[in-house]
C-alpha cells in the first residue's frame, strides 16, 4: 500500500520544515521538502492519503527501556508485551527494546532470551531485546558472542545491585569482553554496599513504612556506582557504557567530568518519572507505594539538573523503564513493610507526550531535541539507525503525527497501560498523538488501537 502524509511539519533530530512523505511497502520512499502541487499530485497517484495540516510528524518514537511481562518472583509487571505495545503504541512509540529479567541462578543469557522470544511474539510494534548478564561465568560470556552475532543483542544489561549484582571484578570482565565484541553495556547504577547500610538502618529503626523506600536509595548510591562503572569502562579500553535512568544532578556530575576529561563511549539515558516527579510528589502512603521506584525520585534541583543535562548534550535519551504494578493487589504488599513493594512504575503511554507538551511547547526544548532525545539517539545508539528513528528515505514508514492543539488532563482512564493509575494522573498537557503509523499502516487514530496481535517484528540490531 502506498501512503502519502501530505501538509505536515515534519520534525526530525536535524530540522523541521513542512513537507510530504510517502511510503510503500513499509518503507519511506520519498520526502518531499515544500513541494508544489504537481510533485505532490504526482506522489498521490494510487495513494491513501492523509492530510496532516496543522500537525507536527515525527518518526514514531523508540522506548529503550522497558520491562513488559517481568518477573520478579513475588509479582509480574502487569503489562505484557500485547498490553505493553499496544500503550506505547497509542502513546506514539512504534519500536520499543525491553530488558530481560533476571533467569534462574547459573543460566546464560541464552536461557532468558528463548524465554522472551517466546513471550514477546505477541507485540504489536517492532522490537529488540537486550541481554542480561547475572554473573561472568564462561558460558554468560560466551552467549554474549552468540547473541549479539546470530540474534542481534547488541546490548546488555548489568546490575550494581539486586539479587544478581555484579562486583567489580566481574563487572570489569563483562566490560572487556563488550569491548571485544563492540557491545553496550547498560548499567543499573547504585552501590549496593551504601544501599544494604541505609536499609539496614531504617529497618533496624522501625522505619518501615513506604515512605522510607526513598530515603533507602540516596543520590550517593548512584554517583559511586557511576563513578566506578565508568573507570572500569576506562581500564576496559572505553568499551561503551549507557547509564540507565540516570535520577540524580551527583550521578550527572560524575559524567559531566568524565565528558569534560574527554572520555568517549559513554551514553545517558533519563526517564520521564525523574523529569516531572520529585520528594514533594510524595505526601501519602498511597502515593509512596505507587512512586515506589529505584532509584526513587529526587528533589527538585536534581530534575532542574537533568532538564539541563537535556539541554545540552550530556543525556542522550529518555526511555521509561516501564514496568508497572497494580496499586490495588501488587504494590500494596509494602503497605507495612517498604522492602516487601514492587518496584517500577508505568509510562510508556505517556512518553512522547509528556516530552512533546513540558519539553517542546513549555519548556522551549527545540522540536529537534525532543526527536533526538525519544527517537534518533535510542534507535542509533541500540543498533537500529538504518531502520528507525528518523525520517528518511529507506527507513521504515513509522510515524506519529502530533496536534499541538489539543490541551488536555491525563487521566488513566483514557490511558491503555494494563495497571490502575498513572503517577500523571490530573496533569494538564499540550499536544496529542493522533495518528500513529507503523510499517506504513495506521495503528492508532484519535486513541483508538487499530493494529493486529503480532504484527511486530523481532528486530535485528547492529
Ligand atoms: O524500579 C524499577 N526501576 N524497576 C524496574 C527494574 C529496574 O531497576 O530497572
Ligand atoms: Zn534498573
Ligand atoms: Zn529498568
Amino acid at each position: 500500500m502506498r501512503l502519502l502524509i501530505k501538509n505536515a511539519l515534519i520534525a526530525t533530530a536535524s530540522e523541521v520544515f513542512p513537507g510530504a512523505v510517502l511510503s510503500e511497502r513499509g518503507k519511506i520512499s520519498l520526502v518531499l521538502r515544500n513541494p508544489d502541487a504537481s510533485s505532490l499530485l504526482e506522489a498521490s497517484e494510487g495513494a491513501f492519503a492523509i492530510d496532516a495540516f496543522g500537525m507536527h510528524l515525527l518518526p514514531g518514537g523508540v522506548d529503550p527501556h522497558t520491562h513488559f511481562d517481568l518477573d520478579v518472583g513475588f509479582a509480574k509487571a502487569s503489562d505484557d508485551f500485547y498490553t505493553g505495545s499496544i500503550a506505547a503504541a497509542c502513546g506514539g512509540t512504534t519500536t520499543f527494546i525491553d530488558h530481560m529479567a533476571f533467569g534462574p541462578k547459573g543460566c546464560d543469557a541464552f536461557h532468558q532470551y528463548i524465554k522472551y522470544r517466546e513471550i514477546s511474539k505477541d507485540s504489536v510494534i517492532d522490537y529488540g531485546l537486550h541481554g542480561v548478564l547475572q554473573d561472568k561465568s564462561q558460558a554468560s560470556l560466551e552467549s554474549m558472542r552468540v547473541l549479539k552475532e546470530r540474534e542481534g543483542v547488541s546490548s546488555f544489561k548489568i546490575y550494581l545491585t539486586y539479587d544478581f549484582k555484579l562486583d567489580e571484578a566481574s563487572a570489569l570482565e563483562v566490560l572487556k569482553k563488550a569491548k571485544q565484541l563492540d557491545i553496550t553495556v547498560c548499567v543499573h547504577c547504585e552501590d549496593d554496599g551504601l544501599l544494604a547500610d541505609a536499609r539496614k538502618k531504617l529497618l533496624q529503626s522501625g522505619r518501615k513504612s513506604p515512605i522510607w523506600h526513598a530515603s533507602s536509595r540516596p543520590a550517593q548510591a548512584e554517583a559511586n556506582a557511576i563513578k566506578r562503572i565508568l573507570e572500569l569502562a576506562l581500564q576496559a579500553d572505553e568499551a561503551k557504557v549507557y547509564i540507565v535512568h540516570l535520577s540524580s544532578e551527583m550521578g550527572l556530575n560524575e559524567i559531566s567530568n568524565a565528558c569534560e576529561a574527554g572520555r568517549k563511549n559513554i551514553f545517558v539515558e533519563t526517564c520521564p518519572q525523574y523529569l516531572f516527579l520529585d520528594e514533594s510528589s510524595i505526601q501519602t502512603e498511597e502515593q509512596a507505594l505507587k512512586l515506589t521506584m529505584s532509584p526513587p525520585p529526587r528533589k527538585p534541583s536534581d530534575r532542574k539538573a537533568l532538564w539541563e543535562g537535556l539541554r545540552n548534550g550530556i543525556i542522550h535519551t529518555i526511555g521509561t523503564d516501564h514496568c508497572p504494578f497494580f496499586y490495588k493487589t501488587q504494590k500494596i504488599r509494602g503497605k507495612d513493610d517498604f522492602t516487601a513493594c514492587p518496584n517500577g512504575l508505568p509510562g510508556v503511554e505517556l512518553r512522547m507526550t509528556l516530552m512533546y507538551s513540558e519539553g517542546y511547547i513549555k519548556r522551549k526544548l527545540p522540536l529537534t531535541r525532543v526527536v533526538e532525545l525519544c527517537c534518533a539517539q535510542p534507535a542509533r545508539i541500540f543498533g537500529l539507525g538504518s531502520r528507525k528513528g528518523d525520517i528518511s528515505p529507506g527507513l521504515d514508514a513509522d510515524f506519529v503525527l502530533f496536534d499541538p492543539s489539543a490541551k488536555y488532563k491525563v487521566t488513566a482512564a483514557n490511558l491503555h497501560e494494563n495497571v490502575d493509575y498513572t503517577p500523571y494522573e490530573g496533569m494538564e498537557v499540550e499536544g496529542a498523538p493522533v495518528m500513529v503509523i507503523s510499517g506504513g499502516k495506521i495503528i492508532v487514530n484519535s486513541n483508538e488501537f487499530l493494529g493486529r496481535k503480532g504484527s511486530g517484528r523481532y528486530l535485528m540490531r547492529s
